[in-house]
């Protein structure tokens, strides 16, 4: 189950009461450790968890850290009635997840996600891993978390970036929604968040992804309409991360969003004005795409490796219309290249 909660103490306390098992165990990162534990450790459960702390940074979702994490498990005696509690955002709440889901072939795990990307994406749907030969999450299993509790009174610690980034996953979720979660997300003020509002938001936004995972929870299907600007975001996410200047998942989300659009466009006939309502969104929160023309060919071979594509055809999901979704689409690298084009000059 999933909580939206400004009280996380009360709701992770009722759980652990609620929820039988032999040892508690609680994951954090060095910045969760330090922004979010000293709340949570009025918890009367946490006093008797074997605590276990990794490096914050993607870096560190490793198959060397998982090790790390059984190795703690092994030597504190968890069996498979045991229980971890993920804090953090979706690099902990992946790789716990990851852990937890595989030692002695799996005991339960509780996510506390503490950014709003892990709350909007991370944190549910039961995508667990970690990345492994400099490839995303190439390494993992589908095991969805016991229950999710959302600790939106932790997001005051997390930076303008990070908040960013997040938004641009709930941005997509309404895209594949309706033009009324469209129009209601637009309207909400990110240099200004009202939390109140904010909670409402990532509610709604939630139980649509929600309800497409319940109805493709291994991603044959519609679950790959989530994948709304992740073929061209993924590029330039992986493109970033060879210079000096990476960019968070969800900025090359936001780009990738506005490209795939353009191809729907171009082939399915999208309405042009939302593409320039999201532009206006990207200029306002995110600045312009900085990929230049002499990046392209890299851009269209790191699509071609995606994993989400089968054969060479690299697999795109387009949209004709907002919540009008097309799965299995593809398109002709000089399409491709038209919609760099278009994210270039916009
Ligand atoms: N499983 C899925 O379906 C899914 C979906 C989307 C993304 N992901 C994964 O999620 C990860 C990205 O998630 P993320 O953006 O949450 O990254 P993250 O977990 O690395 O968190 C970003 C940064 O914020 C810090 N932080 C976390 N909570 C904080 C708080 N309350 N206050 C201050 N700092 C805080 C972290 O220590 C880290 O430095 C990637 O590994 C990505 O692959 C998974
Ligand atoms: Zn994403």
């Amino acid at each position: 189950m999933t909580f939206v909660s400004d009280n996380t103490v009360e709701i992770l306390s009722q759980i652990l009461q609620e929820t039988p098992h032999d040892r508690l165990f609680v994951l954090t990162d060095s910045n969760t450790r330090q922004f979010c534990m000293p709340v949570l450790q009025q918890i009367p459960n946490m006093a008797n968890a074997h605590h276990i702390t990794i490096a914050a940074g993607d870096d560190n979702k490793t198959i060397h850290t998982a090790i790390k994490i059984w190795e703690a498990f092994s030597t504190r005696g968890a069996t498979r009635y045991s229980l971890l509690v993920n804090i953090g955002g979706g690099m902990i709440t992946d790789l716990g997840g990851f852990a937890a889901s595989t030692f002695k072939r799996g005991f339960n795990y509780i996510n506390v996600s503490t950014t709003l990307l892990g709350a909007v994406d991370a944190a549910t749907g039961g995508k667990t891993g970690v990345n492994f030969l400099g490839l995303k999450n190439e390494i993992g299993v589908f095991k969805p978390a016991l229950h999710v509790i959302v600790a939106t009174e932790m997001f005051h610690t997390l930076d303008s970036r990070n908040m960013r980034s997040g938004f641009a996953e709930m941005l997509k979720h309404a895209l594949i929604s309706s033009y009324k979660d469209w129009s209601e997300i637009c309207h909400f003020d990110l240099d200004n968040p009202d939390m109140n509002e904010l909670s409402g938001l990532l509610q709604r936004n939630i139980a649509i992804k929600q309800h497409i995972v319940d109805e493709d929870p291994t991603e044959n299907d519609i679950r790959k309409a989530l994948n709304l600007g992740h073929t061209v975001g993924h590029a330039i996410e992986s493109l970033s991360y060879r210079t000096s200047t990476p960019v968070l998942h969800g900025y090359a989300v936001l780009y990738g969003c506005i490209a795939e659009l353009y191809l729907s466009f171009i082939k399915l006939n999208f309405p042009k004005e939302i593409i320039m309502q999201l532009v206006r969104i990207m200029k306002r929160y995110y600045g312009s795409c900085n990929v230049s023309c002499k990046q392209y060919d890299t851009l269209y071979e790191l699509m071609q490796h995606d994993k989400k594509n089968r054969a060479e055809y690299i697999n795109f999901t387009l949209l004709k219309d907002i919540g009008n979704i097309c799965i299995n689409q593809t398109a002709t690298k000089n399409e491709i290249f038209e919609a760099l084009d278009f994210l270039r000059e916009s």
